[in-house]
């Protein structure tokens, strides 16, 4: 995929959460046999942030989805789609992406969720250039969440002590003006899908015991992992830059998935980059797969590493085995995301309005299903609540 003519998809808003929770390393070494020394040398990471109780992967996608919107100063009405890149969803149904359309009261938007594990964000943000520059949509928010610590086997130190939680997003929007999202390239290599993986779905079956011997948790080869990372993030930046038409020397910042320090260390020697030119947070959240790009990116911003006109490139790598890349050429800096008081008090209204909104169509459901229940003469039995066309 690389340049379209005449339309173009900007970012124009971003956004991050994590949950309060931080567990340091020191912290994990109280219930694991690990040290800080060993997870800081071998990994680079400091702590995770974790999600409590009543936290879950469609909560924290609210947050940063509502920050990306404030940021592009959109009301939650005007978005055409919501896509969510995880690989750990409240529910195998309905999709994450529709619990956050509903709870950002984005009525007017189509919902999905994608899974391509750490790559998601990459390859959500491809698909939403794509339908954008398709001329299919306007603006779109693409948000990567993950809850990592929900499928974690927590006696498995080799596994647990790399991840956490979070969500960040960033809303896409149809621009004539040249620029955003210049070049993807996306690639998959399903043979090698057994190096990491969480078995919790419909082929395992889900019992005490499979989960008493952690089959649904989190496994993985970190070795052959670690090479496969270091190889294709060098390849697939190398491909999304000459699909742009630019060099190496044209890119400012490389934002990558954020797995560990070794293998953006490996990296920027195979590209031939200061270190400096590969951002890196991972000490602060641990991998939080699909999340940890936006996350990285919003940190990014905040520290003024990334201004308008930069040309930034966006790498994924992860289950599946996938991986993925985006060429960025930034459009806005966070100095040209100012909005005047009555901009942002009439984006305010409206946000509530559609939060409102939403509210009144769940309750409107809930008076119609009790309301048939009543006429039947029944408590609606075993089809209770699950909506028209029901015998
Ligand atoms: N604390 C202390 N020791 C640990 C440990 C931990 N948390 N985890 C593993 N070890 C031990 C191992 O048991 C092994 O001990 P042994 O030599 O007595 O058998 C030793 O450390 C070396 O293990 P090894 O697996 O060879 O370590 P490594 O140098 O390959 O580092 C990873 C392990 C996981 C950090 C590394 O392979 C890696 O980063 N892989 C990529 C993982 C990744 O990024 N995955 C997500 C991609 S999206």
């Amino acid at each position: 995929m690389s340049e379209s003519g005449g339309r173009y998809a900007h970012i124009t808003g971003w956004g991050a959460h994590v949950p309060a929770r931080a567990v340091t390393n020191q912290d994990l070494s109280q219930i694991l046999p690990t040290s800080d020394a060993w997870i800081q040398e071998r990994t680079g990471i400091v702590e995770r942030h974790i999600a409590e109780e009543g936290e879950y992967t469609s909560t924290m996608a609210i947050h940063a989805g509502r920050q990306a919107l404030k940021i592009a100063n959109l009301d939650p009405s005007v978005l055409d789609l919501v896509i969510c890149a995880t690989s750990t969803p409240d529910y195998l149904m309905p999709n994450t992406a529709s619990l956050i359309q509903d709870g950002l009261g984005a009525g007017n938007a189509a919902a999905f969720d994608l899974n391509t594990a750490c790559s998601g964000f990459v390859y959500a943000v491809s698909v939403a250039a794509g339908l954008i520059k398709g001329g299919l949509y306007e603006r779109i928010l693409v948000i990567g969440a993950e809850s990592m610590s929900r499928v974690m086997n927590w006696s498995d130190r080799s596994t647990c002590v790399l991840f956490g939680d979070g969500a960040g997003a960033v809303v896409l929007e149809a621009s004539d003006r040249p620029g955003g999202v210049l070049s993807s390239k996306l690639g998959s290599d399903g043979s090698g899908g057994d190096l990491l993986m969480v078995g919790l779905g419909t082929r395992l079956p889900i019992t005490q015991d499979s989960v008493a011997r952690g089959e649904t948790a989190m496994k993985m080869n970190g070795q052959q992992v670690f090479r496969f990372a270091t190889r294709i993030m060098s390849e697939a930046t190398k491909e999304v830059t000459a699909l742009a038409g630019l060099q190496l020397a044209d890119i400012d910042l490389i934002v990558p998935h954020q797995a560990n320090t070794r293998i953006l260390e490996v990296a920027a020697k195979q590209l031939g980059f200061a270190p400096g030119r590969i951002y890196s947070n991972v000490h602060r959240y641990g991998n939080t797969s699909a999340a940890s790009i936006p996350l990285a990116l919003v940190d990014a911003l905040s520290e003024g590493r990334i201004r308008a006109g930069d040309h930034i490139v966006f790498v994924g790598f992860g289950g599946g085995l996938t991986w993925g890349a985006c060429l960025v050429e930034w459009s806005f800096g966070p100095q040209d995301r100012h909005w005047s008081a009555s901009q942002r008090a009439l984006r305010w209204i409206r946000d509530r309005l559609a939060r409102v909104k939403g509210g009144l169509h769940a309750l409107d459901r809930k008076l119609a299903a009790a309301g048939r229940g009543r006429r039947k003469g029944d408590d609606g039995g075993p089809w209770r609540g699950l909506g028209p066309g029901q015998p």
